[in-house]
This record gives structure tokens, sequence and C-alpha cells, in this order.
């Protein structure tokens, strides 16, 4: 649990810096928070169910739905024919209709909805539909698609140097490939939206959605009206983790055209195994590499063909894949090489964001093959990730990343020591042989692995951010901004920043739902940047009103406004102290503006779409984790037994958030890398669509020794109080819980050969027992080739 001592706090102390309890923590465990499903529905509110195709790949022939009609409670189907706009949703690669016309590409694409008086109602009409479909060949692997060339974006290759020249004068080399699967949002609140009809065509939507602003697109896009008549709101999420960036979208416009058919409000809230089955996940990658590298195991020569299972539309696969491109690097200096990245176009769900954003997927990779590195030379993995880092902070040499981004503030040559003392890693590392030859059944693993992690949106446009400050005569304030709240507490920390810009106690401030009529074209609340954007567009909005108030006070005193300042509720001149609400009632009665907009553009960046190069991130995240694990050799079977994190959030903005999205994420990585598990049958069909098939971490997985620490030092790059990007970083920690599974792995085999085995560990992830004893391989344990 969290080593942080926390500073008391102090009514007088700044918002800023202080562990502030989440804006909705008391309201949620109180179940007094409400979710769009726990709004009251309008007189009249119908329900829709979706119609999913069974069927991976086929001609959509004919749907019957008279049987599902003639139920009594049952209103209406709608079908591709009922769009009075456009029949395809208005994505970037306009690939992705709104409802099956034509073709079915996977089994849980959506055909149509029934509409009907309840939710229960609606779902059993929809199984009572009948659909005509003449079965094709389908697409369900990646190995299958590469076969086929199938892909939904074309491939994208990046290099620098020579590797095939490196590569052949490489003192060794290594070739091998492995996969990794993908996951399952699995956010407790599933996907939901109400659409309500309003007055000459305008409507309001609600949505749990990390982008009102694309669903306001999408849904007047499919309406075939201007963006103005739609208005969306979110006031919270039950989790998004990703999957409600784009996916969130498709309920909304579903649910706005059944409402138009019928006249009335309708609400679509998915049944979990619904969820499972229609949207995407993290995309699952396969990869192969042929690698060279010298006695130290630094490298000498890359190349990297990375595959990522699509699934049947583009929806975010391009982005991701490119993420993936940006951080198959993590912390380590690449020298020559070629990365091939493919995105593979499937017959299943369209994958799509997911925590880390495709960096998870890059960043495994070179894990992978580090540890294969430190293995086969039977050196300490941890020596040979130091090896190839990218150089120090001031560093002239190996500071420049295969995409051209220079590296100007590594700081993981003084991070990564530090942890090595924190965690006590050489001794516990030195302590395993022995306690392996006393435990034969039972062996462990150690590992450390670090993370550097891009932040921004590496599409530039969509780092800007707009927000409202409002001043009511009491002296209480309202913030508007374009972020949304998913739990990940992006609220609490934007009311800390405004209390701090204005002077004044936190329970003065209060932050709204986001509202695509407060503020417009706002970009998605993703790549960690939720903070670091609407926290500068708030704290200039702020600044503007405060900047109002103190040349009024100025007036009145006869000071240069620079003497003015704002603090404890109060605002000070050398003449004397008043409080802040008889200010703004003062400056009220002389008209001065109490409010204002606020507009943020991340400085810096700029990046070639087409050659992947540039400079797409404002600054680097950077954190390590030192995990060690047990692995029962007869069973796979294995438990983390200790976890030690040392992370960078900057100058934390509020450390009790911070060390909860560091657990959080790490617990969630965890998962990915250990027991999430996602089947598809040979039909294509998802067969682990429910939490009695598919395990996320509980709190009974937490490991027993969780030890977070924050790194102390602010920001180099002039973020909002020099503070970082939390959210997705940590996820990437999780990875030495992989890498400590295959150490401990390599210990088994080499126990099983009676000798030091320099075999590399072939083992997919996620590592699920199953896995762990087939990579063990004990003669006699079953051989299953690994599905991607
Ligand atoms: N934390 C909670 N509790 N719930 C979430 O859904 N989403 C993660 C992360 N942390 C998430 C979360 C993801 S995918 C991202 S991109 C960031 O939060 C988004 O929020 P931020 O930019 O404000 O950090
Ligand atoms: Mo996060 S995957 O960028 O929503």
């Amino acid at each position: 649990m969290p080593q942080a001592h926390f500073a008391e706090l102090h009514p007088d102390a700044p918002a800023s810096g202080a562990p502030h309890p989440h804006e909705s923590a008391r309201a949620q465990v109180q179940g007094a928070a409400p979710y769009v499903d726990d709004v009251s529905e309008p007189r009249g509110t119908l329900h829709a169910a979706p119609v999913l195709s069974p069927v991976a790949h086929g001609r959509l022939n004919g749907v019957d739905a008279s049987a599902a009609l003639a139920l009594p409670g049952v209103h209406a189907v709608v079908l591709a024919g009922d769009i009075p706009g456009d029949p395809v949703l208005a994505t970037f690669v306009h690939d992705e209709p709104v409802l099956a016309q034509g073709e079915v590409h996977h089994v849980g694409q959506v055909i149509g909805l029934i509409v009907a008086d309840s939710m229960r109602t609606a779902r059993q009409a929809a199984r009572a539909v009948r659909l005509d479909i003449t079965p094709l060949p389908a697409i369900l692997t990646i190995d299958d698609a590469m076969a086929a060339q199938s892909f939904v974006l074309p491939p994208v290759t990046v290099t620098r140097g020579d590797a095939t020249a490196a590569l052949a004068s490489a003192p060794h080399r290594l070739q091998g490939g492995f996969a990794v699967g993908g996951q399952e949002h699995f956010y407790l609140e599933g996907q939901v939206a109400l659409a309500l009809p309003q007055e000459q065509g305008q409507w309001h939507i609600l949505s749990s959605t990390q982008h009102p602003g694309e669903v306001q697109h999408w849904v007047a896009h499919a309406l075939g009206i201007a963006n103005h008549a739609v208005r969306v709101e979110c006031r919270r999420m039950g989790g998004g983790f990703g999957g409600k960036e784009t996916q969130a979208g498709h309920m909304a416009v579903w649910a706005a055209l059944a409402a138009r058919k019928v006249g009335a409000p309708v609400k679509l809230r998915l049944d979990r195994d619904d969820d499972f089955l229609i949207t995407g996940k993290r995309h699952p990658f396969a990869y192969r590499y042929d690698v060279g590298f010298d006695d130290h195991g630094r490298l000498h020569g890359l190349t990297i063909d990375m595959m990522a299972n699509c699934g049947w539309s583009a929806d975010l696969s391009g982005p991701v894949a490119d993420r993936a491109v940006f951080h198959v690097d993590n912390a380590y200096f690449l020298g020559d090489v070629v990365v091939r990245s493919y995105r593979c176009r499937t017959n299943v769900q369209s994958h799509t964001a997911f925590r880390g954003f495709g960096g998870p997927q890059g960043v495994i990779a070179i894990e992978a093959i580090l540890g294969d590195i430190a293995r086969a030379l039977a050196l300490d993995p941890l020596a040979v990730r130091m090896a190839n880092l990218y150089g120090p902070r001031g560093a002239t040499e190996r500071n420049v990343t295969h995409y051209q981004m220079p590296v100007e503030d590594n700081i993981l040559h003084e991070l990564l020591p530090k942890l090595e003392l924190l965690a006590q890693y050489q001794r516990r590392k030195e302590a395993i042989p022995s306690w392996n030859a006393a435990h034969p059944h039972l062996q462990r693993g150690i590992a450390i692995t670090p993370v550097k992690f891009g932040i921004s949106f590496t599409a530039t446009q969509f780092n800007q951010a707009g927000a409202l400050v409002h001043v009511y005569t009491d002296g209480s304030v309202q913030v508007n901004h374009g972020g949304t709240e998913m739990g990940q507490g992006l609220n609490t920390k934007v009311a800390q920043i405004v209390a701090d810009e204005l002077g004044v106690p936190m329970a003065l401030v209060l932050v709204t739902a986001a509202a695509t009529d407060k503020v417009p074209n706002a970009s998605a609340t993703a790549a960690s940047s939720g903070t670091d954007l609407n926290g500068k567009a708030a704290q200039a909005a702020a600044r503007t009103v405060r900047d109002n108030l103190a040349a009024f006070v100025c007036g009145l005193d006869g000071c240069g406004a620079g003497a003015v300042e704002f603090r404890h509720g109060k605002v000070v001149t050398p003449k004397g102290e008043r409080d802040f609400a008889a200010v703004v009632q003062q400056a009220y009665a002389n008209r001065i503006q109490l409010w204002s907009d606020g507009f943020y553009r991340t400085p810096k960046i700029h990046y070639d779409k087409t050659t992947l190069t540039g400079r797409p991130f404002f600054y680097f995240a950077y954190g390590a984790a030192c995990t060690e694990v047990a692995i029962d050799t007869f069973t796979g079977e294995y438990r983390v037994l200790a976890v030690d994190i040392l992370h960078d959030v900057g100058r934390s903005i509020n450390p009790a958030i911070d060390i909860g999205q560091i657990e959080g994420g790490f617990i969630q990585g965890m998962g990915w890398l250990t027991t999430e598990e996602l089947a598809w049958n040979a039909k294509g069909e998802l067969t682990t669509k429910a939490p009695s098939t598919y395990k996320i971490p509980t709190a009974a997985d937490v490991p027993a020794h969780l030890h977070v620490h924050l790194w102390p030092e602010a920001n180099a790059e002039d973020t909002v109080h020099r503070s970082k990007a939390v959210g997705e970083p940590p996820f990437m920690l999780a990875i030495s819980v992989w890498e400590a599974l295959r150490n401990a792995v390599a210990a088994a085999r080499a126990d099983l050969a009676g000798a030091e085995d320099r075999v590399p560990v072939q083992m997919d992830a996620p590592a699920t027992p199953e896995r762990i004893l087939w990579a063990i391989g004990r003669p006699g344990a079953q051989e299953k080739s690994p599905s991607s």
C-alpha cells in the first residue's frame, strides 16, 4: 500500500500539491453519484437492444423482424435504411457502416436495433429477429491476415542507419517472435447513451464518453443535421480506459436513430455480454525480430516486424499502431534499426484505444528482446538494460530516438539505481538461486523494467483545450473544461489549479459536467493529457478573471496590478486585505467581468505523418518497477510477491490521486499480461465474454507488498505547475511482472535441464498458468501453439 506520508490538508496551504480527495469520492461510495443509467428517464422513454451478427463474415441477404415486432411491448426495428444522414460513421477513415448493410464483418456486428417498452423486452425481441446470411471466408488471426495481405491501413516502416550491416557485423545475434493478447476494458459502467429529442429537430444526448465532441459530430452526421443542433453531456464515466474514446459514439448514434424513428427518448444500455461482443479491445500484437548485440548485451542492429490485429475497421488503429512504433525503443537507444508496422484487418471486433494506446505493445517488444539477450549471455538483465539506455541528461550522443526526437531529460540513469536500492534488488536477486535450490517445485524470479512514455496526442491538432471559469457574486466559482471525468481525478486537479489561481479554498470551486455547448470542439480525454491541456486552459481562464479583479482593486487602492495577491480567500494590496467574496461583490456592482474563457495549445510539437518523424511529444514521463514472483512448476500457477515502483509525475498536483493512478495502472497492466485472456473460437466468436471466463484482477490479486514512490523533481518543460501526465505511463510498469515470470520460467527450465539453460524462454502474453507450464516444458506437459 502507498508509502507516501501526506501533509495535512491545511486550509491555508495551496490546493495544488496536496492530496485532496477525488471530488466525487464520497458520493461514489455512497451510491449518490449518478451515471447515465441513474438519471431519471423522461415520461415515454423507450429502450433499445442490438441485433447482432452471429457470423464472422457473410453476405447479409435479409432481415426479418416480423416475429420480434409481434411481441407485446415492441415498438420498432431500426435498420440501415432508417439512417437519414450518412450510413457510414464519421470516423477519419470513413470505413465503418453505422448498421450492417450488404455484408457482416464480425460476430457481434450490430445489424439493427429493437425498440421496446423495457430493456428486457427489447433484448428478448432482438433474439427473435431472423437473419439471412450467406457465410463467406473469414480472416480471424494475424497469420491469416498477413498471408492474405489484409490490412485496414497500409504498412509503415521507420528506418535509421543500416540495420542489415549492423546485424551482419554483430558479435551475437538472436532471432525470435512472440505474441501479446488484447484486453477487454471492463469499465464497471458499461456502454450507455440516452437520446432525448428536443424542440425543432434538436437533440440532447447523455453519453458515457471520453469524447463528447465526437459523439456530437457522429450523431449530427448520421442524422444529417448540423453539429449545433446536438448537445452532448457527460458528467462522469464509471471507467473508460480508452474504451469510451470512440466506442461510446456508436451507442449514442444508435440511440438517436432509434429515438428519431419512434419519436420518443431512447436509452441504449448494453448488456455485459453484448458489450464484449460489440466493442473493440486492446489490439493483440505479434512480433518477429532479428537483433544483434555485443558481449555486454548492447544492441547492435535490430529489425522488427510489429503486426497489429486491428479487427474489421480502422477505428483508431492507425494512431495506435503509430504509437507502438514510437515506443518500441522504450528507454533504449536502438541505433541501426528497421521497424515495420502492419495494421492487419481481421473479422473480429474493431480494436481501439486502451490505456497506453499501442505504447505497451511497443514497449513489451524491446523489453522481451533485452530479457532474451540477458538470459542468452547470462548477464544481469538490469545491467543489460542500463547498458542500452539513452544518454543521461545533457548527453550529446545516443540521445535521439529512431523517429528523430531528441531525448533531453532522461532521468533513468538516476531513477533506476535509486529503485535498485529502494527495492534491494541486488540482494534479493542473489538470494534467489539458493531459495530456488531449496524449493525445487517453486521457482522465483525478479525483474526491473523502466518506462519512458511520450506525452501528447501524436495527432498534433488534438493538443488544444478550452475552459470556462465563472465567478458568481457570492464568490463561489464554477469551472467547465473540455475534458471528461472517468475516475482519474481530472476534475479534482482542475479545481485545485483554479482554486490556487484565485487564491480561494477548494470548497468554493465546483467543476461541472463536460458539455458540447460549454466548450466546443474539445479533444478526447485521452493520451494522459487531460490535466496538461484542460488544467492549463482553466488556469488561463481563472487568470483572466483574477486580472480583472486585480485591476479593479488597484483602481481603489492606487497600486500597481502586480502588487495584488490572491491567497487564503483574501485579496491583498499594500493598503490592506479584503475577503475575496467582498471584492467580487464590489466588482460586480462596478460592472467588471467575472467570468472568462481560457485556451491552451501545447507548444514545441510537430511531426510528419508520412515518415513518422519529428517531435510528436512535448515531454516524456519516466518510471521503473521491480517485481518478484514465484511460480509453481507443476501447475504453472504463480503469485506476485512484491512490487516496488518509483515513478515520475513531475511536481505532483495531487499525490493521492497520482499514487492511485500508478497503482491502478500497474494492476491493470498486470491483468493484461497475466490473467486477462481473450479467446475467439474457430467461428470467430469471442468465447470469453463475461466475468466468469474473463478474469480481471481484483483487490485480492493486489500484491501484499506494493510500494509506490514518487520521483521528486519537477517537469523540465513548462506544464501546469510543472506536473507530468500519469494516466497511462504506469500501465507499462507491469511488464516487470511478465519479465519476472520469464526469469522464473528460465530458472525452472535450468533446473529441469540440470544445467544452465540458455535457450530463450518462449512464452506469449498473457502468461496464464497454462502458458507458464508450456514455457517450462516439463516432459508430459501438453504443448499448444500460441494464438493471436
Ligand atoms: N483512471 C480511472 N480511474 N479510470 C479510467 O477510465 N483511464 C486511463 C487513465 N486513468 C482511466 C484512468 C486512460 S486510458 C487515460 S488516457 C487517462 O486516464 C485519461 O485521463 P487524463 O488524461 O486526465 O489522465
Ligand atoms: Mo487513453 S487509451 O488515451 O483513453
